[in-house]
């Protein structure tokens, strides 16, 4: 049972509602019997058939919730939790760029609702899948052996965690709402920057601990990216793996892509030009012969520091002044989507900029960009430079995460690699990346070479769901061991074999 805040097609921020998505039916296609729980937010446009009512108790506090049922692929089964009062408004996680202050309560009522859901099924799943820390209770709740909970004894969880910058930090207080206050142990392991983190409760409890990458796995063992919850990540050891993840090879195709006005493939790149002007048209830049040869650089982004807008912002003015085109989409912080527009009016037939989240207008950009721009500060993982790939358009992307596992570097000597690749995390090494890369476009053989070696590979889900199944069997075994008293592993304090 996947427990998860956002899934394609009902509700969507990031790369998250993508992965949580595509990794069920890759599950599903692999054999397994996979489930689904997620809020029925107001942006989930009234999806699923009602299937049901439940009284979900958080606390003391009883919530009637109305169950939805809907389904992915063709055999995975989606529950949509429908509660008004804590689901039907702006904004998933929060409005005007303010957090909803009740988000123990609104994620803590997910994770519990689909706790009893699976408690009361015949057969109690053998893993609860919780992602990033709006279902790290998930691990935390089977663990406090919870009244109600008995059931899922021998469910073992995992926890995946897709950004570690996003931990779920509230006061000490809200655990007494979420009835965890008596739990022994759970205050205290939760306890982290003067309150409580539920993701550092998901990754103590839970029975294996996964991230988006191998580079990234690394990478959060240590202070700089680990953000406090390094010395956590050390404490699970080889409980803590790092698996890369894939796409929706369906959904993102460039033969089959219903955004574009032409398909495309590796073997004929013609309908990328029709895409290339379509964007073009779409921002109001010109279409002539000279804009449609001049490079076109894509950007797909959630507007935050992690994307490295803040290198962007010292180089703006160098970028207008480059022989390229630049076309962004992305929506979040206010100073960061100004920066954007001020740069779009002062450069009108240069720079286009849309600020809001536009489904169509992603596809098209990775359809008809030449290049792909991720200067990340950190990337757990990154989905848009493997679109990209896919796409023919050239990712230029640091050095970091699994932006350093998926994108191999050009090299000039042997004409191999796929993308652009700087390391130093200054605007100096960007422009100096983005320079190369135009240079190199200039060289159509080459940037022949480099497009077909990316569309050449393979990131499908089906390696890395089956990574995921080998964590599942490895997290289920240390159950049943610590059940049967011999090698009582998983996380912190379970009182689940006991
Ligand atoms: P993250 O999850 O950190 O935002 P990813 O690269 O993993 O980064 O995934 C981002 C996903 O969200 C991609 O599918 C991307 O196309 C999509 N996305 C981001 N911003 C927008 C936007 N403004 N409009 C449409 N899609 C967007
Ligand atoms: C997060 C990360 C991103 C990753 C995505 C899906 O939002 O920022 O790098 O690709 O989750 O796992």
């Amino acid at each position: 049972m996947m427990v998860v805040s956002e899934a394609v097609p009902f509700a969507k921020t990031g790369g998250l509602a993508d992965v949580s998505s595509a990794l069920s039916v890759a599950l599903a296609t692999l054999g397994h019997d996979v489930s689904l729980v997620l809020p029925r937010y107001r942006e989930a446009g009234g999806a699923g058939e009602p299937a049901g009512r439940m009284t979900v108790t958080v606390g003391q506090v009883p919530y009637e919730v109305g169950l939805y049922a809907a389904s992915l692929g063709r055999d995975v089964r989606v529950t949509l939790l429908d509660c008004p009062a804590l689901y039907d408004r702006e904004g998933l996680y929060g409005a005007d760029g303010r957090d909803h202050p009740d988000n123990p309560t609104r994620f803590g009522l997910l994770v519990r609702a689909a706790l009893d859901l699976a408690a009361a099924t015949e057969g109690p799943p053998s893993i609860v899948h919780a992602h990033d820390w709006q279902a790290a209770l998930g691990p935390v709740m089977l663990s406090a052996g919870l009244p109600g909970l008995e059931r899922l004894r021998g469910s073992a969880s995992v926890q995946t965690i897709h950004n570690l910058a996003y931990q779920g930090v509230f006061p000490l207080g809200c655990l007494g709402a979420l009835g965890l206050a008596e739990a022994p142990g759970v205050a205290c392991t939760l306890t982290h920057k003067a309150g409580v983190s539920f993701l550092k409760g998901g990754i103590a409890y839970s029975d294996a601990v996964t991230t988006v990458s191998p580079g990234y796995a690394r990478e959060i063992l240590g202070a700089e990216l680990g953000r406090g919850l390094d010395a956590s990540l050390r404490d699970r050891g080889s409980d803590l793996s790092g698996i890369l993840n894939g796409i929706d090879v369906d959904v993102w195709d460039p033969a089959t892509d219903p955004y574009l006005p032409a398909p495309f493939s590796a073997g004929d790149l013609e309908g990328k030009r029709a895409a290339k002007r379509a964007v073009l048209e779409c921002y109001g830049l010109p279409t002539d012969e000279a804009a449609l040869t001049r490079p076109l650089v894509g950007m797909v982004s959630r507007m935050v520091p992690q994307k490295g807008l803040d290198l962007l912002a010292e180089i703006s003015d160098d970028l207008a002044g480059l022989d390229a085109t630049f076309v962004v989409l992305g929506t979040g912080m206010a100073e960061y989507q100004a920066l954007w527009q001020r740069l779009a009016e002062r450069h009108p037939a240069g720079v286009g900029v849309h600020v809001g989240f536009d489904e169509a207008r992603a596809h098209l950009i990775e359809g008809g960009a030449d290049l792909f721009l991720m200067p990340s500060r950190f990337e757990p993982c990154g989905l848009n430079q493997l679109y990209s790939l896919r796409y023919g358009t050239v990712p230029v992307v640091r050095a970091t995460g699994g932006l350093a596992d998926t994108v191999r570097a050009f090299d000039a000597e042997t004409e191999q690699g796929t993308g652009f690749v700087f390391t130093e995390y200054s605007a100096a090494a960007l422009m100096a990346a983005l320079r190369t890369a135009l240079a190199v476009f200039g060289d159509r053989d080459a940037w022949r070479r480099i497009q077909a070696a990316g569309m050449a590979e393979d990131h499908s889900w089906d390696v890395s769901a089956r990574e995921y199944v080998k964590v599942y069997r490895r997290a289920v075994a240390s159950v049943r061991n610590g059940a049967d008293g011999t090698a009582a592993q998983g996380g912190a304090g379970s009182t689940r074999s006991e």
